[in-house]
């Protein structure tokens, strides 16, 4: 028997480095709706292998299933006058695959000039593509598909506008107040003010949400700093949480009056963010909140409960049990730490909080409060650093800070014990030996809230709704409007402000 097309993709995607594992779904996969049904996934998570003539000459634009490519917008990405969508014959001439199974790379015909992907598709862990034919299809994670496909990130798309059971039309004149940070050039510093927008200027996504609550994160910081890195263009609107409703939707993923919540996913770095009074986003983003929790509570805890909440869970998942010794919790007077200080003593941990204010008599009551069996110093923490090992204390870790706290925290865990490494409020850097892993097999575990697949986030609000003291929580947590988060950020940057910063965005 001849090889099929799927044959072909599967050994040129091999060659590349790729092993595909093909999925045949005889029903068919041609369009986007029909795979996401075939799989059981999310239509965004689909990939469009769609080629355009820009100026005559092939283009590739990776774009997920719920948004539709703005020909002016790939016209201006890749520098042409004209841009068309390809006839089959120029597309199957361009790629070697029929329209309806082109994959997205591993391609057999002429080339094409630019390959770009829609960064809708970068938010989830895996996304599925078509495998050289309509009937069949294979998974990838995006970062692995973007390399494969030698693909630029260029957003070049609009959410499809076609109405449904759920979604309306989004364009209108309402007004929205942003917080917007505008800058004139890289070098020049930042200006930060609150301004009122026609809801047309704000960005494409296929949910629109009426947005009360954000919150302040250490990186919304950085960002209303303007420091590099984090945020490519200008203006810009920060924000990395929100918490609202959702007043349209373009797909069937959410209803108008649903009860939602992002955070992360680039909301707030690449994306618009959340200290707005109304927000588009991908529907692959959106959360919906847990029953009972509101928006505030919800942004009371933001990216930092739901980090703490990671946080946590590493350690259940790498064996860490209450009663097993004093876990360590680093920053315990920042966001993720007086949260992760809450959810592990109320989950039965004896819990040591780490903080540059031992001491203080009114931290010393806070922590307390929170659930800690006792504080330390961070120097406690970090003097063990240049040491191999050190007495074994800890039976379990949630570090914020890197650098020496992370290294002193690691020589002085327990054997079998798991350290959560979640940020860098100290340092970049680590400086340690394999001693601790090596010889008492302690575990170093990585946590990212940005990039947590969007599948399991539900879960993981809703273990955070059940362990949270809602009482401890409003204890931690401070209410603002948009136009004084520029001082409070500064504040945040200079170590000045304890728990969490809610942001109201109508205040
Ligand atoms: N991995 C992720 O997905 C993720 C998500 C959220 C946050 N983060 C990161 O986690 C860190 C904490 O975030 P946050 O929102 O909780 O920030 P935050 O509210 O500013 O809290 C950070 C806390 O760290 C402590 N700290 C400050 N400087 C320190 C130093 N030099 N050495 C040791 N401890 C120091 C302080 O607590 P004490 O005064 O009590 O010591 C401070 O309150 C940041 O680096 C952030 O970027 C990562």
């Amino acid at each position: 028997m001849p090889p099929t097309a799927t044959d072909r993709f599967r050994t040129l995607a091999a060659a590349l480095g790729v092993e595909v594992a093909v999925s045949e779904f005889p029903e068919g996969t041609r369009t986007a709706a029909d795979a996401a049904a075939a799989v059981g996934c999310h239509v965004d998570a689909i990939v469009k292998s769609l080629v355009f003539m820009a100026d005559d000459r092939p283009v590739l634009a990776l774009t997920s299933g719920g948004n539709r490519v703005d020909e002016s917008r790939l016209a201006e990405a890749v520098g042409a006058t004209v841009v068309r969508k390809a006839s089959a014959d120029e597309a199957r001439a361009a790629t070697g695959y029929a329209i309806g199974g082109t994959p997205p790379f591993a391609h057999t015909g002429e080339g094409v000039d630019h390959v770009l992907i829609d960064p809708a598709l970068l938010a989830h862990a895996q996304v599925w593509a078509a495998a050289g034919t309509p009937s069949s299809v294979f998974p990838i994670s995006p970062s692995r598909l973007a390399s494969a496909a030698g693909a630029r990130t260029a957003d070049v798309t609009t959410s499809v506008q076609t109405s449904t059971a759920t979604g309306h039309a989004r364009s209108g004149r309402m007004s929205v107040t942003v917080l917007m940070i505008r800058r004139d050039d890289a070098d020049a510093p930042v200006d930060v003010a609150v301004e009122t927008l026609e809801d047309s200027a704000l960005p494409d996504g296929a949910v629109t949400i009426d947005v009360t609550h954000s919150s302040i994160n250490y990186k919304d910081a950085l960002v209303l700093a303007g420091r590099p890195g984090l945020v490519r263009e200008h203006p810009h609107v920060p924000g990395i949480d929100l918490a609202g409703t959702v007043r349209a939707c373009d797909d069937a993923a959410f209803a108008p009056g649903d009860e939602v919540l992002v955070t992360g996913c680039w909301l707030g770095e690449r994306h618009w963010g959340g200290m707005t009074t109304r927000a588009r986003v991908p529907s692959a983003w959106v959360v919906a909140r847990p029953s009972g929790m509101d928006a505030h509570r919800a942004m009371a805890l933001g990216t930092a409960g739901f980090t703490a909440q990671l946080s946590v869970d590493a350690l259940v998942h790498g064996g860490v049990r209450p009663g097993d010794g004093p876990v360590l919790v680093t920053g315990a007077t920042g966001g993720v730490g007086s949260i992760a200080v809450m959810l592990l003593a109320r989950a039965g941990h004896e819990v040591e909080a780490a903080t540059g204010s031992s001491g203080d008599p009114e931290v010393e009551t806070l922590l307390t409060a929170l659930g800690a069996a006792r504080t330390v110093t961070r120097e406690d923490v970090s003097g063990a650093a240049g040491r191999a090992l050190a007495a074994a204390r800890w039976a379990g870790v949630i570090d914020v800070a890197g650098g020496a706290t992370l290294a002193g925290a690691l020589a002085q865990t327990r054997p079998g014990g798991v350290v959560a490494a979640c940020g860098l409020a100290d340092d970049t850097t680590l400086a340690t030996t394999v001693m601790p892993f090596i010889i008492r097999g302690v575990t170093l575990t990585g946590i990212d809230s940005v990039l947590h697949p969007v599948e399991l986030r539900p879960a993981v609000w809703e273990r955070l709704h059940g362990a949270v003291d809602a009482d401890l929580l409003a204890r931690v947590t401070t209410t603002i409007a948009l136009a004084e988060v520029p001082a409070r950020a500064t504040q945040l940057l200079e170590r000045g402000v304890r728990g969490r910063t809610v942001i109201d965005t109508h205040a």
